[in-house]
C-alpha cells in the first residue's frame, strides 16, 4: 500500500514512524513534512489546505491511502476532495470536521446525542458574554468558536480578562468550569464501528504546576496508572457511539479519528472538547505503544471495514513525551535558532527546518518532542528527559514535571 501523509508536526512524525514500520506500507510520501519525517519518508511540497492540490498530489503519488494529520485541511475539505478521486482517505469530511471546527456545533451535537459535557452559552456580544460569565461564575471558561490551534481558550478567575477575550472573538462559547483530571481518548472510527486507543494525558499549560497560558500541549504520557476501571467502556457508550449515531442520522458520518478530551469530574466523565484528528503531542506516546500495524488500521477505517479488524495489540511499558519549545512560545515564538541533538532516535520534530547549508533550525513554537519509553512511567520519563538534555537550542524552555504527579500517585480521579 502507498500512503500519502498530510502535515508537518510532531504528530505527523509519530504517524510517519508508525506507518513506515507497517510491513503493509510499501511507500510513504509526506507533504510537506519536516526534516525529521524526511529521514523516513519522501517529502513533497503542497499547499495542504487546498483540497484540489492535495487530491492532485494523491493521484500523482498513486496513493492507496491518504492520512490527514492536522485539522485545517480537514475543515477545508481535503478528505472530500481525495475521496472524490476514488482514493481512500483517513479523516472526516469538512461537514463532519465541524465537530472540531466549531465549538458551538460540537455543543449542539453533544446535546442531541445526550453526551455529558459542561453547560454552555454561545455569545456574540459583550453584553451576552458578561451575562454568561455571571451565570456560571469563576473560574471562567471562554472559548473562541473557530479553530485556534489549541490557543483559543482562556480559563481564568479574572473576570476582566475573560470578558476581554470574549470581546476579541466574533463568537465565543462560555461554559461551566469542569474540575478533575483531564484525559485524551483517541477513537479510530469508520463512522459506525469504533476502536479506542490507549488513553493519554496532555499538559496544556506552558509552565510547571499548570501555570501560565494554554498551549497546543507541552508533554504527555500513557498509559494512565490512575485511570478508573471501566473508563473507556463508559466513554464509548455515553459519548462515542451516541455522537457517531447523531452524525450518521444527519447524513454527515464521522470517519477518521475522534479525539475525545475529557475531564473526570465528581459527576463522572465530561467532554471538554472534540477534535477531528490525532492530538499533538499525545499521539507521540500512544503510537509508541501501539504494536498493531497502523496503516492497516487506518485503511480499514477509511474503507468501512473497521468492524472486521483484529483487536489492537499494545506493547508493555509506558511512554512519555516532553516538548521543547522555542523562546517566547506560546505568545510570540522566536524561530531561526540553530538546534543540535535533534537527530537522536525518539526526538520527534515539530517546528524544525534546514537552511540552505543543511543546518537544522527552529521553525515553530513547539520545536521537538523528546519521546522516551521504558518498562514503567518512571523509566520512560527519565529516558525522555535524557533526550531533552541532549537538545541544544538557545532560549528553549520545557516543562520539568511531565508525568511526575502520576508517578508519585498524586493524580486521583474523584471517587
Ligand atoms: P479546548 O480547546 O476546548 O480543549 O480547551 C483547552 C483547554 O482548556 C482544555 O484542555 C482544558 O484544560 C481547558 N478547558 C476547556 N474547557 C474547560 C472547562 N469547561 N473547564 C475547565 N477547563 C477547561
Ligand atoms: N494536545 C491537544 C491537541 O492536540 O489538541
Amino acid at each position: 500500500m502507498r500512503v500519502l501523509l498530510i502535515g508537518a508536526g510532531g504528530r505527523e512524525h509519530a504517524l510517519a514512524r508508525a506507518l513506515a514500520a507497517d510491513p503493509g506500507v510499501d511507500a510513504l510520501i509526506t507533504a510537506p513534512g519536516n526534516p525529521g519525517i524526511g529521514a523516513i519518508a519522501e517529502l513533497r511540497e503542497a499547499n495542504i489546505t487546498d483540497p484540489v492540490a492535495v487530491a492532485a498530489l494523491a493521484v500523482e503519488a498513486r496513493a492507496d491511502l491518504v492520512v490527514v494529520g492536522p485539522e485545517a485541511p480537514l475543515v477545508a475539505g481535503v478528505a472530500d476532495a481525495v475521496r472524490a478521486q476514488g482514493i481512500a482517505c483517513f479523516g472526516p469530511s469538512a461537514a463532519a470536521a465541524r465537530l472540531e471546527g466549531s465549538k458551538a456545533f460540537a455543543k449542539e451535537v453533544m446535546a442531541a446525542a445526550g453526551v455529558p459535557t459542561a453547560r454552555a452559552l454561545v455569545c456574540t456580544t459583550p453584553e451576552e458574554a458578561a451575562r454568561a460569565l455571571d451565570e456560571f461564575g469563576p473560574p471562567y471558561v471562554v472559548k473562541n468558536d473557530g479553530l485556534a490551534a489549541g490557543k483559543g481558550v482562556v480559563v481564568t478567575d479574572d473576570r476582566a480578562a475573560a470578558l476581554s477575550h470574549a470581546e476579541e472573538c466574533a463568537q465565543v462559547v462560555i461554559e461551566e468550569y469542569l474540575d478533575g483530571p483531564e484525559v485524551s481518548l483517541f477513537v479510530v472510527t469508520d463512522g459506525e464501528a469504533a476502536v479506542p486507543l490507549l488513553p493519554a494525558q496532555d499538559f496544556k499549560r506552558v509552565g510547571d504546576h499548570d501555570e501560565g497560558p494554554n498551549t497546543g500541549g507541552m508533554g504527555a504520557y500513557a498509559p494512565l496508572p490512575w485511570a478508573p476501571d471501566g473508563l473507556i467502556d463508559a466513554v464509548m457508550s455515553t459519548v462515542v457511539y451516541p455522537t457517531l449515531r447523531v452524525m450518521r442520522d444527519r447524513g454527515i458520518p464521522f470517519q477518521g479519528l475522534l479525539y475525545v478530551g475529557l475531564a473526570l469530574t465528581r459527576q463522572g466523565p465530561r467532554v471538554v472538547e472534540f477534535n477531528a484528528r490525532f492530538g499533538d503531542p499525545e499521539t507521540q506516546v500512544v503510537l509508541a505503544l501501539l504494536e498493531t500495524p497502523l496503516g492497516g488500521l487506518l485503511h480499514a477505517a477509511a474503507v468501512g471495514t473497521l468492524g472486521q479488524h483484529e483487536p489492537l495489540r499494545w506493547r508493555d511499558g509506558a511512554a512519555v513525551v516532553v516538548v521543547v519549545a522555542a523562546a517566547g512560545y506560546p505568545t510570540a515564538a522566536r524561530t531561526g535558532d540553530v538546534i543540535l541533538g535533534a537527530e537522536a532516535d525518539g526526538v520527534l520534530h515539530s517546528g524544525t527546518a534546514r537552511d540552505d547549508n543543511g543546518v537544522m533550525l527552529s521553525a515553530g513554537g513547539r520545536v521537538v518532542g523528546c519521546t522516551g519509553m521504558g518498562p514503567d512511567l518512571a523509566s520512560a520519563r527519565s529516558h525522555a528527559y535524557q533526550l531533552v538534555g541532549q537538545i541544544k537550542l538557545d532560549g528553549a524552555h520545557y516543562r520539568s514535571d511531565i508525568a511526575l504527579a502520576a508517578i508519585e500517585g498524586r493524580v486521583r480521579p474523584p471517587a
